[in-house]
C-alpha cells in the first residue's frame, strides 16, 4: 500500500520484555499526542523492530518522552532484506530529506545495532564503510556529534537458530530515546514507602501510558495501597489521589514490608514517596475509604483511574459490612455504627469498579486495571464490560503455569444514566463472571500445582 505523503517513516526499536503491552502502550501515546494509528504500521508482533508511519518527527519525539516499552526511534531512510536491497532504497530516498544532515558543516558518527548477533569490531567498519555512496561531507565526531545514524540488523528471534546473515537491515537517523531509565529511577527497591503488591515501576509507567495521563489531569487511584500506581501519573504531570479500606497503609503506621524492618518508620507514607522524587506539588490526598462504598458527591472528577484491585492472594478482598443482621434502628443513625468487614467477592469487586469508572470519569477518560483470571477457564468474554465504557486492550501477564493477570484498559464513550448502574442485571453481556470468585482457591489448590508438574514431566 503507497504511504500518503502526509506521513513519514520511522523505525522504532523496542525492549523485548512485556511483549503484550507494547502495541497498546505504543497506540496510546500516539493518539495521546495527535497521530493517529493509520493502517500503514509495519508491526511485526515479537521483533524488536517495528515501522510507524507517523505524520511528524515532533510526534516521534513526544512518544519518545513517554514511552517505556520502545528503547528509541530513528527517521528511517532505507530498509532491506540483504545489503544490496537495504543500499538500493537508500539511493532513493530523497536527497531534499537527507542534505540538511550530511552537509560540510556538521559532525555526525555511525552506529551499529544488532539484534541476535553480536559482530566484530573488523565487521562493524566494513558495514560502515560500504555506505561511503551516501554523501557524508560533514567531520566525524564520536563524542559529541550533531546527527548519529545508525545501522540496525535484524537475526531474527531464536537463539539456538541466528541465520548466517541477517533478516532484515535498516538505517536511519537517531531521533530519541525512550524512557527505559525510569524502570531504574523509580525501582520499588529504592523507595521509602513499599508493601507486599507494591507494582514493578516498568508495569507501572506502561499503566499511566495506557491511561493516556497527561499534564494536569486527575488521577485515582480507589485500591492506593502504598501508592505506587500514583507515581508514574504524577512523573507525567497529573495530580493524583486514591483511598484503600486499610487505616494502617493510608497511615503508613503498622508492620514493615522489608526483610529487615520490624515497624514502618516516620518517612513511609505515600506523600513522602512522591516526595523522594521530587513530585509532592501533585499529591492531592488519601483517604481512608472501601471502593465498595465510594462517598463521593455526583460529578466527573477523574480523567483516568489507575488501579490494581486486590485479588486475596497477598492482602484480602474485604469491604465494610457486617455478617450478622442489621442491627434494629442502625439505618437511622448509621454514624454510631462500627463497620466491620466481610468478603468482598471479585465479580462483585469488577462490577462496583466499572460502575464507579463510569460514573466519575470525564468522557474519553480511561480505566486501567488488573483482573485476575484462572487460565484454563479464560475467554475474552468474561472480561468485564459496561455500557458506558469501550474496551481499549487486554493484555496477560503470566503469573503461574496456570493463573495470569490481564492489564484491561476502558475508555469512557459514553455519558453515565441511570439505568447503567444496573447494566449487569439487565444484560446479559454485562454479567459479572462468577468464576472470578474461586480465584484464590484455585491459585492456592493442589490442582494447579499437579497440572504443572505433569505438564513439565511430559516435556522431560
Ligand atoms: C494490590 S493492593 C494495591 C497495591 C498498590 N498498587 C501499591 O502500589 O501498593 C490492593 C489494595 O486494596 C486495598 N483494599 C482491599 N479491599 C478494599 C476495599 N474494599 N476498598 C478499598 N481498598 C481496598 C488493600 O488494602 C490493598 O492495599
Amino acid at each position: 500500500m503507497a504511504l500518503p505523503s502526509t506521513l513519514n517513516r520511522y523505525l522504532l526499536l523496542l525492549a523485548q520484555e512485556h511483549l503484550e503491552f507494547r502495541l497498546p502502550e505504543i497506540k496510546s501515546l500516539l493518539s495521546l499526542f495527535g497521530g493517529r494509528f493509520s493502517n500503514h504500521q509495519e508491526i511485526h508482533g515479537k521483533s524488536p523492530f517495528w515501522i510507524l508511519s507517523i505524520p511528524s518527527e515532533d510526534i516521534a519525539r513526544n512518544l519518545m518522552k513517554r514511552t517505556v516499552c520502545a528503547k528509541s526511534i530513528f527517521e528511517l531512510w532505507g530498509h532491506g532484506k540483504s545489503p544490496e536491497e537495504l543500499y538500493k532504497s537508500l539511493k532513493s530516498y530523497p536527497m531534499e530529506k537527507m542534505a540538511p544532515f550530511l552537509h560540510s558543516d556538521t559532525t555526525y558518527k555511525i552506529k551499529i545495532h544488532t539484534f541476535n548477533k553480536t559482530l566484530t569490531q573488523e565487521e562493524k567498519i566494513k558495514r560502515i564503510d560500504a555506505l561511503e555512496f551516501l554523501p557524508f561531507e560533514g567531520k566525524v565526531n564520536l563524542k559529541t556529534p550533531q546527527h548519529i545514524f545508525s545501522i540496525l540488523e535484524d537475526y531474527g528471534l531464536d537463539p539456538n537458530h541466528i541465520p548466517e546473515k541477517p533478516l532484515n537491515i535498516y538505517f536511519g537517523r537517531w531521533i530519541a530515546d525512550g524512557q527505559r531509565e525510569l524502570i531504574e529511577s523509580y525501582s520499588v527497591k529504592k523507595r521509602h514507602f513499599i508493601g507486599n503488591t507494591s507494582m514493578d515501576a516498568g508495569l507501572s509507567f506502561i499503566m499511566a501510558n495506557h491511561g493516556k495521563v497527561k499534564e494536569n489531569d486527575i488521577v485515582f487511584d480507589p485500591f492506593v495501597g502504598t501508592g505506587g500506581l500514583l507515581i508514574p501519573s504524577a512523573h507525567f504531570g497529573a495530580y493524583v489521589c486514591g483511598t484503600d479500606i486499610d487505616y494502617n497503609t493510608v497511615h503508613g503506621l503498622g508492620k514493615a514490608s522489608r526483610k529487615n524492618q520490624k515497624w514502618r518508620g516516620p518517612d513511609e507514607n505515600i506523600k513522602a514517596n512522591l516526595r523522594q522524587y521530587g513530585l509532592e506539588k501533585y499529591y492531592l490526598d488519601v483517604l481512608v475509604s472501601d471502593a465498595s462504598k465510594p462517598s463521593w458527591r455526583k460529578g466527573l472528577f477523574f480523567d483516568a483511574i489507575i488501579t490494581d484491585p486486590p485479588y486475596g492472594i497477598r492482602e484480602s478482598t474485604r469491604k465494610t459490612g457486617s455478617q450478622k443482621e442489621v442491627p434494629k434502628g442502625i439505618e437511622k443513625c448509621p454514624e454510631s455504627h462500627i463497620p466491620v468487614s466481610i468478603n468482598y467477592h471479585l465479580s462483585d469487586m469488577f462490577v462496583d469498579l466499572l460502575n464507579f469508572a463510569a460514573e466519575t470519569l470525564v468522557l474519553g477518560g480511561r480505566l486501567v486495571y488488573w483482573l485476575p483470571v484462572y487460565l484454563p477457564e479464560y475467554t475474552e468474554e468474561i472480561v468485564p464490560r459496561h455500557p458506558c465504557l469501550k474496551l481499549i486492550s487486554n493484555c496477560e501477564q503470566r503469573l503461574s503455569s496456570h493463573t495470569a493477570r490481564r492489564l484491561v484498559t476502558m475508555e469512557k464513550v459514553k455519558d453515565f444514566e441511570d439505568q447503567d448502574h444496573y447494566s449487569h442485571l439487565l444484560d446479559n453481556q454485562f454479567l459479572p463472571y462468577k468464576g472470578l470468585n474461586s480465584f484464590r482457591e484455585k491459585y492456592f489448590s493442589g490442582v494447579t500445582k499437579r497440572i504443572a508438574k505433569e505438564e513439565k514431566s511430559i516435556q522431560e
